[in-house]
């Protein structure tokens, strides 16, 4: 009869007997699967264990704002909070292939950890909230020949170059195991049921190119939406929901005079573990809502679609 307070204690043991007396660096991406990986190690080795947060901009609305109170309030874990929006943003200037925007958000978090694991004079280990979705999906896709999809950043690079070890104790867990651990670990409720969100943050969320002011309007938006589905009680029915902003611009009326601007696309599926999904079913008046309040609201939307693609064959990201 396996519970999580088990999980919690063998895994304790298993993260001490890895480590030994050495030092851990761990990255934390905003998410659940990286902040229950922080706090588990953290309770099995303390001091030894540092987290950096690299902020890339590429947040959503307040987002980075959270993990660094959870952490540094709710737990007094010491946290590394790297600021490195104009470094992310110029590196995205003018990319728009999908894969090349992750790659270079992957290399990019690679260098700035390097250099934070330096400045603690070097980690013998790096941790990562992967869940067993992720080695499945970084191996192979369901139903198909092994192809990569797309690159997760959060799987290798670093652990190679600075000759360092992972420290993966979530490996074997789903993602509704992840947030009952998470629960036994004292996370506050609205930090264990968050949506998942993906490490490239909203780069993937902008088809395109991707810059301050796209990233603003987006964060916009998003806020809206995701405003809107709390009020209806919907948030935890749902696995993800989020706005993604086209490069697509079309004309529009708003008093008595033609617009001209991008289109909004909302996004919102059930899944148990990321690799399939269904769109979830909003009744007609819950979008036509959200589409006013944000053509409304938000400067440089005048057009709201709905995707009603499941996964496969769409992806539920758009990139
Ligand atoms: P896709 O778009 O592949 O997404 O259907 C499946 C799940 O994975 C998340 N996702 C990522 N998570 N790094 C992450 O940590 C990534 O590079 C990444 N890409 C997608 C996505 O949000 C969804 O929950």
């Amino acid at each position: 009869d396996w519970t999580m307070a088990e999980f919690r204690k063998t895994k304790i043991e298993e993260i001490r007997a890895q480590v030994g007396d050495g030092k851990v660096i761990c990255g934390l991406s905003g998410g659940v699967d990286s902040a229950v990986a922080a706090v588990l190690i953290h309770e099995a080795i303390g001091e030894q264990l540092t987290c950096v947060f690299v902020d890339h901009g590429l947040m959503r609305m307040n987002e980075a704002e959270q993990v660094v109170t959870l952490f540094r309030d709710h737990y007094n874990i010491p946290l590394v909070h790297v600021d490195a929006e104009e470094m992310f943003l110029a590196g995205l200037a003018g990319v728009t292939d999908p894969e090349a925007k992750r790659k270079f958000i992957g290399k990019a978090f690679i260098d700035l950890f390097e250099a934070e694991a330096k400045k603690i004079g070097g980690a013998d280990f790096l941790a990562q909230g992967t869940l067993y979705p992720d080695v499945i999906e970084s191996v192979s896709f369901t139903g198909g020949p092994s192809v990569t999809i797309k690159s997760h950043h959060n799987v290798g690079g670093l652990p190679e170059r600075m000759n360092m070890a992972l420290v993966e104790p979530l490996r074997e867990l789903f993602k509704d195991e992840v947030r009952a651990l998470g629960r036994e670990l004292g996370l506050p409720e609205v930090f264990v049921g968050r949506h998942p969100f993906p490490g490239p943050g909203l780069a993937i969320r902008i088809p395109g190119e991707v810059t301050k002011e796209r990233c603003d309007i987006l964060r916009k938006a998003d806020a809206v939406y995701l405003e809107e589905i709390r009020a209806a009680g919907l948030y935890d029915a749902i696995w993800q929901a989020f706005a993604v902003l086209l490069p697509v611009k079309t004309v529009g009326v708003m008093g008595d005079g033609r617009t001209y601007d991008s289109v909004c696309g909302l996004r919102a599926v059930t899944s148990t573990d990321g690799m399939t999904a269904d769109v979830y079913p909003f009744d007609a008046s819950f979008l036509t809502r959200v589409a006013t309040r944000i053509v409304n609201e938000v400067k440089g939307i005048n057009r709201v679609v709905y995707d009603y693609t499941s996964k496969p064959p769409g992806t539920i990201e758009w990139e």
